[in-house]
């Protein structure tokens, strides 16, 4: 390609990606790089013409419960890891999760994310229960898991027990910048297989990365892509990484809004049918961030459903939005949010397009 490219060099890469669903490194490298704003418009409108190829103008909804904030791991980015004694610790026990399950189920939630840390002291029978009694309650909602790294028969447990969904973050398809973020004992391969044996169990599975996280080169963004295009997870979780103060990358720079909006569209187009959070990360680095994401490509919002005296505590990274406002509130926010940005919030599960009818057929057989 020529040194200097022009803007219609651009929108024909642009093109060949949403027609294509790919693109080869030297030019996903120039698109990710591209700093024109008409250029990233058009990006952002071609990835909103696919999503809404799919799902229309449906934005899906997941309640987050994050139950536990301790966790047995000491990634470097992570404000709750292991090794921060400055973290306030907190537990919701199970029957505090439920009824943060009947309350979303009264607000219209009909996705439950139970999200913690990996913490030993909720045991495999400790989740079955869980997931059990949420199915029993609200048998039309899905129940997702965001507990980490299991073993196979723990995560085949989960899923006999009614688990609908796991999201692992992969953090990053590159090893060299694995091994950047995670001390040693923590392997690239061991997080791998989990993705592989949670899809093969037969749960959606999501992964997804941080953008701009501290090592983070071009080549590494290519590695998550590719994994991506291989993998085929059925979501994405993607947004900036935030420097939260008492970890080792206190002093690294966030990751960047734009870098993420043009991931968030590529992503969109290199699987058209992907949910795709605007995740609280982006409305943390910036006031109307998870709007731009929607208007990016992304169609799922994940607001907090934890209860408000241990929302604060659940911090991966500094200055988290959402932590003193009550579920009620921030629904009623991110309604008018996402009514401003000409979508709507769907009351329904939400499931991949192409499991809908599956997940439809087999509810109606319970
Ligand atoms: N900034 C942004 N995202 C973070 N996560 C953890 N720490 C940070 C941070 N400092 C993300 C990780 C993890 C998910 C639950 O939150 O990707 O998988
Ligand atoms: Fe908890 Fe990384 S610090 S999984």
């Amino acid at each position: 390609m020529d040194a200097v490219i022009s803007k219609n060099d651009y929108i024909e890469i642009v093109d060949r990606l949403r027609n294509d669903c790919d693109l080869n490194d030297e030019k996903l490298s120039l698109l990710l790089h591209c700093e024109d704003t008409e250029v990233n418009d058009y990006l952002y409108s071609q990835a909103r013409e696919v999503r809404e190829k799919y799902y229309g103008k449906n934005v899906y909804l997941r309640g987050l419960i994050e139950f536990t904030n301790y966790c047995k791991n000491n990634c470097y980015y992570c404000g709750i890891r292991a090794g921060n004694n400055n973290a306030e610790r907190h537990r919701l026990s199970e029957e505090e999760i439920l009824s943060c399950c009947d309350l979303g189920y009264e607000l219209g939630f009909r996705t439950f994310v139970l999200q913690g840390g990996e913490d030993p002291h909720f045991s495999d029978d400790t989740i079955v229960s869980i997931v059990k009694n949420i199915k029993e309650k609200h048998p039309d909602t899905a129940v997702t898991l965001s507990i980490g790294e299991k073993e196979k028969d723990s995560y085949k447990r989960f899923f006999d027990a009614g688990a609908d969904r796991y999201l692992l973050r992969h953090e990053t398809a590159d090893r060299e910048h694995y091994e950047k973020l995670h001390p040693a004992d923590m392997s690239f391969d061991h997080r791998m297989q989990c993705l592989r044996d949670l899809k093969k169990i037969g749960f959606q599975v999501g992964c997804g990365m941080m953008v701009g996280s501290p090592f983070q080169k071009t080549e590494s963004l290519i590695k998550d892509i590719r994994f991506l295009q291989e993998f085929r997870p059925h979501m994405v979780g993607i947004g900036p990484f935030i420097p939260h103060h008492d970890t080792e990358f206190a002093h690294k720079e966030q990751g960047g809004v734009q870098l993420t909006l043009r991931l968030l569209s590529i992503i969109r187009l290199i699987l058209p049918d992907v949910l795709l959070p605007a995740t609280t990360a982006l409305g943390t680095v910036d006031a109307t961030g998870r709007e731009k994401g929607l208007k990016a490509g992304a169609n799922v919002i994940m607001p907090n459903l934890s209860p408000t005296q241990v929302r604060g505590k659940y911090l991966l990274y500094d200055n988290k939005i959402c932590t003193g406002d009550e579920a009620a509130e921030c629904i009623k926010c991110l309604s008018m949010r996402v009514e401003k940005t000409g979508y709507r919030i769907a009351r329904s599960r939400g499931d991949h397009i192409f499991l809908k009818n599956e997940v439809e057929k087999n509810t109606k057989m319970l």
